[in-house]
């Protein structure tokens, strides 16, 4: 088994912004070899960091994701920690359901992850620790009904991570999790569908992107299943999910995003 102080290699999906992009470059100063995988190139990123190997992988294509772990496994270049950062949060469950929304979420940070998963598990047992690092989110305790989903794809996601976790103990294969709150990101705008009251009290909780990635590295180099950061904003989801629970009405998608009743004019008569 490798000593794990350091880790030397490391595979980061989603790199071009937010979270991904801060470990790209927490890694890169810790001078371990990275591999970015991103759906697009970022000409600037890559000037930037000429160390760093830039893969064009969308992560929801299968095909392309089995080919590149394959291809690294068979050049002897797979590396340590695999951080399966890659997401995306869209409103698929505003005025009405909108499938093809909810669809290109949960094949994006579901699939996207899962994608990995398999060519990784068909790999011969080796001598060497390989950490698979899921970015699920605390979403899975107290779930957006505007966007329904993101939060089917982070249950589903934290679902098949604890039982691969328990699966895997003690072989070379380690399954962890980072359940995640609020971080500023691009994607941070989509949390403003928080309850108005409590996105001040949100903000307060949030955590910078630089400590973020400080602590999901730390993290990859236990054997821990589970890290719930930052632990400060555990109180905001729970504080949600009592509400949407107690108080009828509170964050449960009841009225549309700009305020009107849901199905206005409608008159439910007798259930036949
Ligand atoms: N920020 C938060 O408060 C928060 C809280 C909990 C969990 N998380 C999780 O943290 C992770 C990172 O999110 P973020 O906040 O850093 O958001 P972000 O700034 O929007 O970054 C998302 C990254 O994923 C990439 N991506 C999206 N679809 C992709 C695809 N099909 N293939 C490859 N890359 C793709 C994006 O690339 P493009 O530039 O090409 O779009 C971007 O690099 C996500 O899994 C998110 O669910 C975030």
């Amino acid at each position: 088994m490798t000593s794990n102080a350091n880790v030397e290699s490391v595979l980061i999906t989603g790199t071009t912004s937010g979270i991904g992009r801060a470990l790209l470059e927490h890694y890169v100063e810790s001078e371990a070899r990275v591999i970015s995988v991103n759906r697009r190139r970022v000409p600037e990123l890559e000037s930037r960091y000429p160390s760093v190997r830039f893969e064009c992988v969308d992560v929801r294509c299968a095909e392309d994701v089995h080919k590149l772990v394959r291809d690294l496994a068979a050049s002897g270049q797979l590396p340590a920690v695999f951080i399966l950062n890659a997401g995306i949060n869209r409103t698929d469950n505003d005025d009405s359901f909108q499938l093809p929304v909810y669809r290109e979420v949960i094949d994006t940070n579901l699939y996207g992850v899962l994608n990995f998963v398999q060519p990784l598990t068909e790999l011969p047992a080796v001598h060497v620790r390989r950490h698979v690092v899921a970015i699920s989110s605390m979403a899975t305790y107290a779930g957006n009904p505007y966007g329904l989903g993101y939060t089917t794809s982070k249950k589903a996601l934290t679902a098949c991570f604890e039982v691969w976790a328990k699966m895997y103990a003690g072989t070379d294969l380690v399954f962890q999790q980072v359940m995640l709150g609020p971080v500023p990101t691009a994607m941070y705008t989509m949390a403003d569908r928080f309850p108005a009251g409590m996105v001040g009290i949100r903000n307060l909780c949030s955590a910078s992107l630089e400590a973020t990635a400080r602590a999901v590295a730390r993290f990859a180099l236990t054997r821990k299943r589970k890290l719930v950061y930052p632990l400060r904003a555990i109180p905001v989801y729970l504080a949600v999910r009592l509400g949407q629970s107690l108080v009828p009405g509170f964050f449960q998608g009841r009225k549309t995003l700009d305020g009107r009743a849901r199905r206005a004019g409608s008159s439910p008569g007798p259930a036949r």
